[in-house]
C-alpha cells in the first residue's frame, strides 16, 4: 500500500510537469486500409499501386473543431518508402505526419525489399502541436495472421484490401513526447 501510495504520487510529480499533456488524450484509431493492385510486369513493380489510408480521431480539447485527421499516401510494391515521413490533412492546431514500417528488421537487420499487401507493419503518427511547440509521437502495430488487427484477402485477379477487424476498432494509441 505504502508502495503503491509512494508510485501514484512519484508518478504525479514525473508527470504532470510535462502536462501540455494533461489534456491529451490517446489518439483513436478509426479507420485504415491497405489496398493493392496487381502490378503486371516488371515496371509495374515501380508504380504506385499501394495505398494505405488512415482516419484518426483525437479527442483532445486542442481538436475540438478538427478531430478528425485523414492521412493517406499511395507506394510502389518495390522498394516501399518505409520510415518516410507523410503528412496527413492540413490542420489549424498542429502539423499531423504518418510512416510506416516493418515492425521488427530482418535477421541481418534489413528490411524486406518488397512489399506485401498482407505484411505486418507498424504506423506511427506523429503531431507537432503549435500550442505546446513540440512534437508528440505514437505506433501501433498491424497484422493479419491469427489473432491479427487486421481482415482481408486478394481476389484472384490479384487485388488485395485489408482494414481493421470492425470490433477491434477504435485503435487506441498512446502518444508520447511534449
Ligand atoms: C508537409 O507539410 C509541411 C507543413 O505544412 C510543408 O512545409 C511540407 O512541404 C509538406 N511536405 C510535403 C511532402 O507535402
Ligand atoms: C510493435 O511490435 C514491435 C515488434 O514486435 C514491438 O517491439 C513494439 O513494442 C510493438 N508496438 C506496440 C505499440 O505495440
Amino acid at each position: 500500500m505504502m508502495l503503491f501510495l509512494a508510485y501514484i504520487t512519484l508518478s504525479l510529480v514525473t508527470v504532470f510537469p510535462l502536462c501540455t499533456s494533461a489534456s491529451m488524450r490517446p489518439w483513436e484509431l478509426t479507420r485504415l486500409s491497405v489496398t493493392g493492385l496487381p502490378w503486371r510486369g516488371e515496371e509495374g513493380l515501380h508504380e504506385p499501386l499501394n495505398t494505405l489510408a488512415v482516419e484518426i480521431r483525437d479527442p483532445s480539447e486542442y481538436a475540438n473543431s478538427q478531430p478528425v485527421v485523414e492521412c493517406i499516401t499511395k507506394f510502389p510494391y518495390a522498394s516501399p518508402p518505409y520510415h518516410q515521413a507523410f503528412n496527413c490533412t492540413e490542420l489549424s492546431y498542429g502539423w499531423w505526419q504518418f510512416a510506416f514500417f516493418p515492425p521488427k528488421p530482418l535477421q541481418d537487420n534489413s528490411e524486406p525489399q518488397y512489399w506485401n499487401p498482407g505484411q505486418d507493419f507498424t504506423l506511427e503518427l506523429r503531431l507537432f502541436s503549435m500550442s505546446s511547440g513540440s512534437w508528440f509521437e505514437g505506433q501501433a502495430n498491424f497484422s493479419v495472421s491469427a489473432g491479427g488487427n487486421l481482415r482481408g484477402l486478394c481476389s484472384a485477379g490479384g487485388v488485395c484490401s485489408f482494414m481493421v477487424k470492425e470490433e477491434m476498432l477504435p485503435v487506441y494509441i498512446q502518444q508520447k513526447g511534449g
